[in-house]
């Protein structure tokens, strides 16, 4: 569904992404690992047209997408929730989601997809009339995530969703994750958590200092001792 091939992304002098190559199949749920400052925004950027990208192609459903606007982007079945989540705080749960179904592509269908969201996020519903600003940080992010879901991807990109979240709020995002995966929905996540992503993804990369080092099916990774050094480090091997 995604091709990522020798993809280059450089602020300046300074190399952020060097010559990454990626796929994600339809319906696979696939993540990228990497360390802060790696180029895992960058890559997210760079798919979804917020990046230049210096060199190298990126193709959705066989389609080149050098050249083509974010908002088109929408309307293509891409839909992604920003590092930091990007919700509007000063307007209400329900303005927020009302803002995802924007795009052209979901127009129409707007009430359905709020079903669907409300379904996936039940505090959503509660919540509806609530100043998104007001809600605890796991709150803010399923608003991130139900606003994307409101213009009905069929790829969904996230970046990096437990940011900045405890570890029990962590869980509750996974949970939401897992049961949109269980939807058949196509998503390439970002994450430092990898742990959790691992548990969760068909298939990962490992990204560090702006190149691909490993990939794999998620749970040969999880017990590559190479892996569990360098990403799951710690809590595993007992010297955090
Ligand atoms: N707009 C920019 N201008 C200059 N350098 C940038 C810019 N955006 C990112 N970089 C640099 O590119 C590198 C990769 O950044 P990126 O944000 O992609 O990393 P990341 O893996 O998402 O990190 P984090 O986990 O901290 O979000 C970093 O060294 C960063 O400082
Ligand atoms: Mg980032």
């Amino acid at each position: 569904m995604l091709e990522v091939e020798g993809l280059t992304v450089a602020y300046g002098k300074h190399v952020a992404l060097n010559d990454v190559s990626l796929s994600v199949g339809q319906g696979e749920m696939v993540a990228i690992l990497g360390a802060n400052g790696a180029g895992k925004s960058s890559l997210l950027g760079a798919i979804s047209a917020r990046v230049a990208a210096r060199a190298g192609q990126i193709t959705y459903r066989g389609r080149a997408l050098a050249g083509v606007p974010q908002h088109r982007l929408v309307e293509m079945g891409i839909a992604i929730v920003p590092e930091g989540r990007g919700i509007f705080p000063a307007m209400s749960v329900a303005e927020n989601l009302a803002l995802g179904a924007f795009p052209d592509r979901a127009r129409g269908d707007a009430a359905a997809q709020r079903m669907e969201v409300f379904d996936l996020f039940p505090k959503l519903a509660e919540r509806r009339d609530q100043i998104a600003g007001t809600m605890s940080g796991g709150e803010q992010q399923m608003v991130a995530i139900g606003r994307a879901l409101m213009s009905a991807p069929d790829l969904l990109l996230l970046d990096e969703p437990s940011l900045g979240l405890a570890p029990v709020v962590t869980q509750g995002v996974f949970c939401a994750l897992e049961r949109i995966r269980a939807t058949g929905l196509t998503v390439l996540i970002v994450e430092q958590n990898a742990r959790a992503t691992l548990a969760l993804a068909d298939r990962a990369y490992l990204i560090e200092a702006g190149r691909i080092i490993g990939s794999g099916r998620a749970e040969e990774l999880r017990n590559d001792p190479a892996v569990v050094r360098a990403f799951l480090g710690g809590a595993s091997a007992g010297t955090s």
